[in-house]
């Protein structure tokens, strides 16, 4: 069958006949791969810079934000059955008997660094016509959701991140404990560093959550991006026009930053301009470009005299997959047509190689595969 691999070698990326897989175990599933998405991390493994082939193979088949089709399953699946469309997750856990994490089912927080991502690290991804994997690795998706579900994946990454936003906001005693459909929230002032796919998809998780939000990105307006940030409610600034300054004045006490860029200087310059209990959330993974210049007395006196938090979310666990599938639901509904403008492009398999190796254009690039 086709598939996408990454020759690190030979530094080729290039169309392959890859063995198809067959079921193996009774809670296997077969998927027929329907779509998957670019992102920054596939530019960083086809420029060689990120990635590991599976032990023993020379090639590793690329991509991890995906949508299936469910065509064959194992005698003992119950959590999904044929025809039913499917998003797989990336990460598999460790097969350390100690890493509390991984055997709770809770890879994203592997404390060996020994686990697999499909696609990224030492496990074949979904760039390929047909996917073999367990039934607990897969999420359901309603197919009315069947043209935008390749966004799963990049929205649980913000999934993640706010659900960890509201278990720190729970240390200040006056915030009540979260209610199912409440956001129980303390300041509602966020700020997204970034208006790719990952800012663009946690612009919409804040702003649905009651945040006043702002979006802080390189590029003057009018354009694209511009636009659907409107869509949104929210507001968008261009850091060709305004300084870091210029935003911490129009935003007020800036209470969450949510980093989408992995560009590190701008963001430990937002980290200065971070609120009163305010929350810095990381999500971006630079390339090493050596060191920069930084007022750290600021940022530490800030972090303690106004009780910061600053922490990094990497990958999802299950619930932030279920969380992300109702919220491109309630996303659709609420923003028909933001949600769609996401997707700037689809190319078919045979052209993915330059799809990933070109310049980046529009916001997020589709392979459809069937
Ligand atoms: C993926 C995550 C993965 C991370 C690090 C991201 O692009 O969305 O699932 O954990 O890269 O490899
Ligand atoms: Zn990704």
């Amino acid at each position: 069958m086709k598939a996408i691999a990454v020759f690190p070698a030979e530094r080729r990326v290039r169309l392959i006949d890859h063995p198809a897989p067959a079921i193996a175990s009774p809670t296997g599933v077969r998927l027929r791969m329907l779509e998957v998405g670019v992102c920054g991390t596939d530019r960083e493994i086809v420029t060689f810079q990120y990635g590991t082939p599976p032990a023993g193979s020379t090639y590793l088949v690329i991509g991890h934000e995906s949508l299936g089709e469910v065509v064959e399953v194992g005698a003992a699946v119950t959590r999904v059955k044929v025809g039913d469309l499917a998003v797989p997750m990336v990460r598999r856990p460790c097969q350390h008997p100690e890493c509390a994490a991984c055997r709770a089912g809770r890879q994203d927080f592997c404390e060996t660094g020994d686990f697999t991502e499909r696609g990224i690290s030492g496990a074949h991804g979904f760039m390929t016509e047909f996917v073999i994997d367990d039934e607990r690795y897969m999420n359901r998706v309603p197919v009315g959701l069947r043209d935008v579900a390749v966004l799963t994946e990049p929205l649980t990454i913000a999934e993640k991140a706010i659900a960890q936003v509201w278990q720190v906001q729970q240390r200040l005693p006056w915030v009540p404990p979260p209610r199912p459909g409440v956001a129980p929230a303390h300041g509602l002032r966020a700020v997204v560093l970034g208006a790719g796919p990952v800012g663009l998809l946690g612009a919409m998780v804040l702003v649905d959550a009651g945040f006043a939000t702002t979006v802080y990105s390189r590029a003057s307006g009018p354009h694209d991006k511009t636009g659907l940030v409107a869509a949104l409610g929210a507001t968008y600034m261009a850091a060709e026009d305004h300084t870091l300054a210029d935003l911490a004045a129009a935003v007020g006490n800036i209470d969450l930053v949510y980093e989408a860029t992995g560009a590190s200087r701008v963001a430990f310059e937002l980290a200065e301009v971070l609120g009163t209990n305010g929350i810095f959330v990381f999500t971006g993974v630079p390339g090493r470009k050596g060191p920069v210049e930084l007022d750290t007395d600021l940022i530490m006196r800030n972090l303690v005299l106004k009780n910061q938090v600053v922490f990094g979310t990497v990958n999802a666990g299950r619930d932030a997959y279920e969380r992300a599938i109702a919220d491109l639901g309630a996303f659709s509904a609420r923003w028909p047509a933001a949600v769609r403008r996401l997707i700037t492009g689809r190319f078919p398999i045979a052209d993915a190689p330059g799809v990933l190796v070109g310049a980046p254009a529009g916001i997020k690039s589709v392979i459809t595969i069937a």
